[in-house]
């Protein structure tokens, strides 16, 4: 009976990591593989933005969840974080909870999400979808926000540059629209 039992929990764990893994792949294609942002810049990068209560944060591709989730509990902005991965959003939501920040988390493609609303952007996303985004949904955001690009820069967007945080691997673009 216990080695039954050892047995389906070792399939489980297995399928866990399989499944993470492959998410994994599909998150890559879609959009940008999860690699987090160190704490140091994001603290850092939200300071740099200057964010004011009240407003509205949003992060596309939030991963683990971290910057919405310190942009809320420093600035008290209205932060909403949008990621595609269940694995990453499960754990967004269960640090949230357990650290009472009060950050949203949907489960969304980026590219469905409306931006007319919204004062500020984090984006740490690879080239090609960037440009996909510049191209297409940055177009319809609000005037006057701020699009922080993490990583890279926004293709077709530099005539908007208003600051840049330049660091050895990945600067931080900042965007005014
Ligand atoms: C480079 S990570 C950045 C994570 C987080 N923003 C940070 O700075 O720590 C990019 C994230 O975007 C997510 N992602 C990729 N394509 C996506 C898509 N089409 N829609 C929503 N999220 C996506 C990935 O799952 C991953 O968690």
């Amino acid at each position: 009976m216990l080695a039954l039992f050892v047995a389906a929990l070792l399939i489980l764990i297995v399928v866990l990591i399989l499944a993470f893994i492959f998410t994994g792949f599909i998150t890559d294609f879609l959009g940008a593989p999860f690699v987090p942002t160190s704490s140091k810049i994001i603290d850092e990068t939200l300071k740099r933005a200057n964010l004011k209560k009240g407003k509205v944060f949003i992060e596309l591709g939030s991963g683990d969840g971290r910057v919405v989730r310190e942009a809320v509990r420093q600035f008290k902005v209205n932060g909403t974080g949008i990621e595609i991965n269940p694995f990453l959003l499960v754990f967004s939501k269960l640090i949230a909870k357990l650290s009472n920040v009060s950050v949203k988390y949907e489960s969304k493609n980026l590219f469905s999400v409306d931006l007319s609303n919204t004062d500020y952007i984090f984006l740490f996303l690879l080239p090609r979808t960037l440009k996909k985004l510049g191209e297409v949904n940055l177009k319809k955001c609000k005037k006057g926000s701020l699009i922080i690009c993490h990583g890279f820069k926004l293709p077709g967007w530099e005539e908007k540059l208003v600051d840049k945080i330049d660091r050895k691997t990945f600067p931080t673009y900042f965007y005014q629209k």
